[in-house]
């Protein structure tokens, strides 16, 4: 079994508070209902965690609360120890590029290859990218990639254009990696492939959170599993 480095992952040297902090969160859509309620849990620094529970539950609702798409409507949210609602923002742009992000409809860029749409968080970063050049070609061999470098995303199939978006989220060693559903359009063995990729992002020191229905992908690694369920969270902790 894949075993991340959860509980006694030491990479906390970037300030003090856990990676992500929920007290009392609620979240409404405009006027409409909470769609999330009474949310509190943490994200230590170098944890690894599930997100499940079903559909219309609030999981990608709770994650764009993390990746700072969404404001709560009461309660704290916190990344990295910092208040996110008194971030000015003009920090925000900086706040995100510490997270990698794989949304559950991929958003890649239609008129960037491949290669482009991996590459472009490096050169947000002020990265050089040519030196990259290698790493990219390699994680893209990785996802089984290697071979639709200078394709544009519309030429992909779904499961193809989700692994350029893993690649994408991965290749900046984020702080934080959220990943909602990223195995949805996989077969079994690439789904446990890309889980691998997780794992070892996290032994780097990486705090994951992935969202996920897959109960035998959840079940294939021992870490704590968040559950929601009509916007409310129950806590079990899992020992597959
Ligand atoms: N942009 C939006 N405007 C209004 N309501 C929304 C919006 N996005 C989601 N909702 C509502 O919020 C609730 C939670 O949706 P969310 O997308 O967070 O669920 P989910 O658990 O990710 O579901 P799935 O497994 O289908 O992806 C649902 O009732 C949904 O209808
Ligand atoms: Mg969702």
């Amino acid at each position: 079994m894949d075993q991340p480095s959860n509980a006694s992952n030491p990479t906390d040297e970037a300030g003090p508070g856990p990676a992500v902090h929920f007290d009392n969160v609620g979240m409404r859509y405009g006027r409409g209902p909470e769609v999330l309620s009474d949310i509190s849990f943490d994200l230590p620094r170098g944890s690894f965690q599930f997100l499940t529970g079903p559909s219309g539950a609030g999981k990608t609702s709770l994650l764009r609360l993390i990746y700072l798409a969404e404001r709560p409507s009461r309660g704290l949210v916190s990344l990295f120890g910092e208040d996110t609602s008194v971030m000015e923002r003009g920090a925000l742009p900086a706040f995100r590029r510490r997270i990698g992000v794989i949304f559950q409809d991929f958003r890649l860029l239609q008129h960037l290859s491949v290669f482009d749409n991996v590459a472009l968080p490096l050169r947000v970063a002020g990265q050089n990218v040519r030196q990259y050049g290698e790493d990219i070609v390699e994680l893209l061999n990785w996802v089984g990639l290697g071979h639709r470098i200078d394709a544009l995303p519309p030429t992909l199939s779904g499961g193809e254009q989700q692994r350029a978006a893993i690649a994408r989220a991965v290749v900046s060693r984020p702080e934080i990696l959220i990943a909602d559903e990223p195995t949805g359009n996989v077969d079994p063995d690439m789904a446990r492939r890309l889980l691998r990729l997780f794992v070892e992002l996290n032994r780097l020191g990486t705090t994951v959170l992935i969202a996920s229905h897959d109960i035998a992908l959840i079940r294939s690694v021992n870490a704590p599993v968040l559950e929601l369920a009509e916007g409310r969270l129950n806590r079990r902790a899992r020992s597959a």
